[in-house]
């Protein structure tokens, strides 16, 4: 057992060194890397702050009660990465640079897997509200190729600002759907026009947005996970842009280069797809993929 001799000055380091060394044996080198790394920033951070026994007990109630409030429809942790800004940190960090593709941003609290199967145009919408909105476009390399076969897993909330997963009223597939692109790369589905909505905030997170004077609110968007053998995983959301808070996302996720607009069309607009009565909206969107390096 290592011995700590507490010096008046040089206690805290002492302790930082031990519990850094008591990783190095750790067989993982990224394994020990993390955790090394961690232990060095969080006693940094606990130091520069001063960080009072007080504190230090509010917040283990504060992860305490994210874990017991996070189950199988509410995931509080990825709330606290998204309101945190480490969610787009780490976006960042994994994709450089687009390079041409489109690109990417958080998941957010809210996919599930096993959405239904749908065809090409089919509305996601199992019940009625909200404006539809025919989102199409292709499927495309960075040199303009059509991707066949391409999945687009798509789910978005609705005209009450709800996911599927938070609304007991609504089916489990209600906005959620997965499509293939055809041969010439094309995709096509019919969704609603997303409205802004706040995130969570009767939880932790929410405590500290009010606690920081911050508003929960994001921007209209629908997401979607595109993949495709050879090419990079696609995390995305296409935002409104006559949306609301696209300069404040409560989550920091709005890339100016995935603002569409909603084009308003008639009933009768020839363009019309048949799973639609009414006023409806057109979103243009193509999207391009990386290639996996070989
Ligand atoms: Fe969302």
């Amino acid at each position: 057992m290592t011995t700590i001799a507490r010096g008046p000055s040089s206690a805290a380091a002492e302790i930082t060194s031990a519990a850094i060394a008591s990783f190095d044996g750790c067989p993982d080198p990224r394994l020990r890397q993390i955790v090394q790394a961690l232990i060095r920033h969080l006693h940094a951070f606990a130091s520069e702050v001063q960080l009072t026994e007080d504190e230090w007990t509010r917040a283990i109630e504060i992860l305490t009660r994210t874990g017991h409030i996070t189950d199988d429809r509410r995931q509080e942790f990825i709330l606290w990465s998204d309101a945190l800004g480490l969610s787009m940190l780490v976006d960042a960090l994994s994709h450089p640079s687009a390079n041409g593709a489109t690109e990417s941003t958080v998941l957010g609290p809210f996919w599930t897997p096993n959405a239904p199967r749908r065809g090409y145009a089919e509305s996601i919408a199992e019940s009625g509200g909200g404006t539809p909105a025919l989102v199409r476009g292709r499927v495309l390399d960075q040199d303009g190729r059509p991707i066949a076969g391409a999945e687009l897993d798509i789910w978005q909330n609705g005209d009450n600002g709800l996911y599927a997963v938070q609304d007991h009223e609504a089916p489990e597939a209600h906005l959620r759907g997965r499509f293939y692109s055809r041969d010439d790369g094309s995709y096509a589905f019919v969704g609603v026009r997303p409205v802004p909505y706040t995130i969570p905030h009767d939880g932790p997170v929410g405590a500290m947005l009010e606690a920081a004077r911050r508003h929960p609110w994001r921007p209209a968007h629908i997401h979607m996970i595109v993949t495709a053998p050879g090419y990079q995983r696609l995390q995305t959301h296409i935002f409104d842009s006559a949306s609301d808070y696209l300069d404040s996302d409560a989550v920091f996720a709005v890339k100016r280069s995935l603002i569409r607009e909603f084009e308003p069309r008639a009933a009768d607009d020839p363009e019309t797809p048949p799973s639609i009565n009414g006023r409806w909206c057109l979103v243009e969107n193509d999207i391009v993929l990386s290639r996996l390096s070989e």
